[in-house]
């Protein structure tokens, strides 16, 4: 039995306005940030991969941040759309692209305008704590997002935030709540703690790894 979605208080919602995240980044307050792609990331490609079919292909990765993850992907051979809507978020990620000498693009955009442009382009949509970033009444909408920018058969692959305190960002969310959310639209291939979770978010942190349906009930 699925409990129901968790029902995170919402107080600073409307504050979630790129201003907001664009302050942290200029202030350095980006607890977030690990300073290198997430160790779940690092071990799906290298441990992971083959048992989950994730062969290189065209990926977006939401919520890039600085785009430690997406450089990570592109390392590997993925061709690589990172979106932020925090501008010095996007420019710390060219200069990391330039300076790695990776190809990788990075759009300062909110992820809620990528439709109609971006539908069915990729076959990979990933991301670190973005579901848990955006405000909670978005969910619903970020799943049908999600699901527009795969293209039939396309893979999501996505690490939650799962703690149970309240407020945020990140807002937590139960893993009953992921595979609620997610399986309107998606098959579950995966859902479980994350591997190789940094130390200080061991026990708080799934990686989801879901199926894009065509035709879901
Ligand atoms: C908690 S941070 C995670 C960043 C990155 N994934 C990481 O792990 O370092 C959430 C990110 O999502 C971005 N973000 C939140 N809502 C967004 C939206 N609607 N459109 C684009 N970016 C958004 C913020 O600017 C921030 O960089």
């Amino acid at each position: 039995m699925i409990s129901s979605a968790a029902a995170s208080p919402d107080p600073s919602a409307a504050d979630l306005i790129p201003e907001f995240w664009e302050e942290r980044y200029q202030t350095g307050s980006t607890r977030w940030d690990l300073g290198q792609p997430a160790p779940t990331f690092i071990h799906l490609l290298s441990e992971m991969g083959a048992t989950n079919r994730i062969a290189p292909g065209r990926a977006i990765i939401l919520g890039c941040g600085r785009g430690h993850d997406a450089l990570w992907f592109a390392r590997h051979g993925f061709e690589v759309t990172g979106v932020d809507y925090a501008p010095s978020a996007i420019a710390a990620a060219q200069a990391s692209a330039s300076a790695a000498g990776l190809s990788a693009i990075f759009l300062q955009r909110d992820i809620f305008d990528l439709l109609p442009a971006y539908r069915s382009r990729f076959d990979y949509v990933i991301e670190h704590t973005c579901f848990c970033a955006i405000a909670p009444h978005l969910r619903d909408r970020y799943v049908d997002l999600v699901h527009q920018l795969l293209r039939p058969g396309g893979q999501f692959i996505g690490i939650f935030f799962t703690h149970q305190r309240p407020g945020g960002p990140p807002y937590g969310v139960t893993p009953q709540a992921v595979q609620q959310f997610f399986s309107r639209r998606f098959l579950i291939h995966h859902l479980g703690p994350a591997p190789r979770s940094p130390l200080q978010r061991q026990g708080e942190e799934h990686l989801g790894i879901f199926g894009h349906q065509e035709n879901p009930n």
